[in-house]
């Protein structure tokens, strides 16, 4: 053995159990009672979790839209997950016109991502109008490990709804899991040129522009399409209760239909917009109600959302503030570093989710949709030795100076925290402990997804 955790109380999507865990050549060998130690170094995690390494299923470091790039690349993205108990990253690959080949902007990210990714990571291919036709080059990326396409219903990137349909039936004969962004680009179109004429564009009308109705159509739109494919289907960043609900009712159907959410949904809500930081909290979809907040942790709960991840898309208050209007302010917001804290401390110590519940949402269902199961999202012999010692009485209020983010500034600002990662393995090797970052740039290695 090179490393057994001692006395710790190890947690899965099955289970709690009191259990050491012994790691060899970056693998689990065992989870046991009293293993022997047999020369290896001994880390005593007396009252601390262990969990398996947190999956960010939904990132975006180093994106650029024309000028304007993410303050977080691939070093800072996964050196602020690390700090954060998050040793899978699923990022996009994007073609920069559709006239670059899917595999060619494929190699391109997995290009950036080798040089400079600090945990493990994954991709999920963006498909540009036009490409959903080209089945020899979804299949190319497919084999290459990226069994996750990605595709917009809004945005200059959106794909018709035929189009989707198209794409559907591809992916059914692929194995592959179609992700949709779910806002119908009809309904936010009329409603942006009303708010425009009524020349409301302040920032402070970023959620009125994007209503819950526009969520709720395309997410019913989408889901009607794969079941007419006979495909499977994933809703990324579901904001709203109806959304939720309707992902529930085709579950409840037995369709294979998935959703995610991401800790803001769960627990800010629009108010945030009419204050002089509004800018700051701008995302699409957009924040909603507190009605919302509880029926998506009722939903996570229930099991008919499977995922949380962050959706993290940084920018500095600098690039924030630029906007004038909530149509020309850039959409993101930070959260891969605090995903982890504020479900320990919002979802498991508020009694909306139970610790195996927490780990499934964030590790072990993404690692089971985007093909990356058994090798990450469990603590079991032959997993990856991506390991958080959590310690649950750590106290902790959230503010941007202890955090990692270029963007410098965190919407949880001010958040009070009860437990908090104190250590994290990526594969054996400790690469984060007590507010200090011990990984490498180059140290994560593509991980190949195989639904
Ligand atoms: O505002 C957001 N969410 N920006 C990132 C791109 C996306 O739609 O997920
Ligand atoms: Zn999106
Ligand atoms: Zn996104
Ligand atoms: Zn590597």
């Amino acid at each position: 053995m090179d490393l057994v955790l001692k006395g710790g109380l190890v947690v899965t999507a099955e289970r709690v159990e009191e259990a050491d865990v012994a790691v060899k050549d970056g693998k689990i060998a065992a989870v046991g009672p009293d293993l022997p130690p047999e020369g290896a170094e001994v880390r005593d995690v007396t009252g601390r979790y262990l969990f398996p390494g947190v999956i960010d299923a939904h990132v975006h470091y180093w994106m650029a839209i024309g000028d304007l790039v993410t303050a977080d690349d691939w070093f800072t993205g996964t050196r602020l997950a690390a700090c954060g108990g998050v040793t899978t990253v699923i990022d996009y690959a994007e073609p920069a016109s559709p006239a670059e080949p899917l595999t060619a902007s494929l190699e391109r990210r997995l290009k950036e991502a080798g040089e400079q990714a600090c945990v493990d990571y994954g991709l999920h291919q963006v498909v540009l109008p036009g490409h959903e036709d080209d089945e020899r080059e979804l299949a190319a990326v497919v084999a290459r490990g990226v069994p996750s396409f990605k595709v917009f219903t809004t945005y200059n990137q959106r794909l018709s709804l035929d189009a989707i349909g198209r794409l559907l039936e591809k992916a059914r004969r692929l194995g592959a899991l179609v992700t949709v962004h779910c806002e119908d680009h009809g309904i936010i179109t009329a409603r942006k040129e009303e708010l425009i004429a009524a020349g409301k564009t302040d920032p402070a009308y970023h959620a009125l522009s994007r209503p819950e109705t526009a969520e709720v159509k395309a997410i019913r739109d989408v889901i009607a399409l794969a079941g007419k494919a006979g495909a499977s289907v994933y809703i990324v960043h579901v904001s709203t209760g109806g959304g939720a609900a309707a992902i529930a009712a085709a579950r409840g159907e037995g369709r294979p239909v998935y959703g995610e959410t991401c800790p803001h949904y769960l627990l800010l809500t629009a108010e945030k917009y009419a204050g002089p930081e509004g800018r700051l909290y701008l995302m699409c979809p957009p924040l909603r109600t507190a009605g919302d907040n509880e029926e998506l942790w009722r939903h996570l709960a229930a099991g008919s959302l499977q995922v949380v991840a962050t959706d993290h898309c940084s920018y500095t208050p600098r690039q924030k503030n630029a906007g004038t209007a909530f149509y020309n302010t850039p959409s993101g917001v930070p959260g891969t570093e605090t995903l982890l804290p504020l479900l320990y401390s919002f979802g498991v110590r508020s009694g909306r989710l139970t610790l195996p519940q927490m780990v499934k949402v964030l590790a072990t269902n993404p690692a089971r949709l985007f093909g990356l199961y058994p090798r990450k999202g469990d603590l079991a012999p032959g997993s990856d030795a991506d390991i958080v010692v959590f310690n649950p009485r750590k106290e902790v209020v959230l503010t941007a100076a202890h955090l990692h983010s270029a963007a410098g500034y965190t919407i949880f600002e001010g958040f009070p925290l009860q437990g908090y990662p104190e250590a994290t393995y990526l594969r054996g090797r400790l690469i984060y402990e007590g507010g200090r970052f011990l990984g490498r740039a180059g140290d994560g290695c593509f991980i190949p997804g195989r639904r």
